[in-house]
């Protein structure tokens, strides 16, 4: 079947930015927050009406196309990709933040089409922030095209890694032990609270490379096609081929930079999303 991805990008990218209306309007708001996987991995009300919002207008303009999203599996919805149009949809990444009423959030959606990420779109509401691919036309922030900054050494570059949401002991271990080695290695490390964020971050040129072990599809769908469209790779951290259901990505500006990434980080194998 031919598919329309066009067609699928504009109606999507206008559905996310009225999706991002809701986010901005109660960023400062008390909200209701309930806990998933451990005491520190929040969801709100608004993660979940965000969402509901998203699939309901997809839905209504492509009712065929599929679904992954995080509040729905969440809610006990069963993670499977097929060949048809799947969109990957986080409707808050970073929730802490949102939660606390710190601006770095965003809406992240991935379009797969027979398993090939076709579109990404990253947006965030708050500090209007719109980072956009689409496969084999490069990538975008706020319209304007976008590339890795080409870093190739640890030494000279501007890392970002994440803390997580989750309490078990030995990924806190890992990601204490990786903190210890990158720290006097990098020029500086950094921690934005939301891994659509750091990866737009990479593909923008900001940040140099960028790894977590303990995250889901929908943290890097998006994130995943961006960052090669601008230029950068992105692979397992233990340097095997990216798997999106792996809940682990390692992104980089350069080849070099992502193996030697690689090669110096501790590992954590968490579990997968199928
Ligand atoms: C979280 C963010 C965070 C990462 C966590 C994720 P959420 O996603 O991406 O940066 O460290 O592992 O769970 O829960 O805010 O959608
Ligand atoms: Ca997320």
């Amino acid at each position: 079947m031919a598919h329309n991805l066009d067609k699928y990008f504009e109606t999507v990218l206008k559905i996310t930015k009225e999706a991002g209306k809701i986010i901005r309007q109660r960023i400062w708001d008390v909200k209701t927050v309930q806990t998933k996987s451990s005491a520190i991995d929040f969801v709100t009300e608004v993660d979940q009406q965000v969402e509901k919002f998203i699939i309901d207008d997809i839905t209504s303009h492509f009712p065929d196309h599929k679904f992954i999203g995080e509040e729905s599996s969440a809610e006990g919805h069963k993670i499977t990709l097929t060949d048809d149009p799947t969109w990957i949809i986080d409707p808050i990444d970073g929730t802490m933040n949102f939660v606390h009423g710190y601006p770095n959030i965003c809406i992240s959606i991935g379009l797969l089409v027979n398993k090939v990420t076709e579109i990404g779109i990253i947006y965030n509401p708050v500090l209007e922030q719109l980072f956009t691919a689409r496969k084999g036309q490069g990538a975008f922030y706020n319209d304007k095209p976008i590339h890795v900054s080409g870093k190739k050494v640890i030494s000279e570059a501007l890392l970002a890694m994440e803390f997580g949401s989750s309490r078990d002991p030995e990924k806190m271990r890992v990601v204490q032990e990786n903190v210890k080695i990158l720290y006097p290695l990098a020029h500086g490390m950094r921690s934005v609270g939301s891994a659509a964020l750091n990866m737009a971050n990479v593909a923008l040129g900001g940040i140099d490379g960028y790894f977590e072990m303990g995250i889901h599809a929908w943290d890097m769908a998006a994130g995943d096609i961006i960052v090669r469209e601008a230029g950068g790779v992105v692979i397992d951290p233990t340097g095997s081929p990216f798997d999106l259901m792996s809940g682990k990505v390692l992104c980089a500006a350069s080849l070099e930079l992502a193996q030697q990434l690689s090669a110096t980080v501790k590992q954590y194998t968490p579990s997968r999303d199928n």
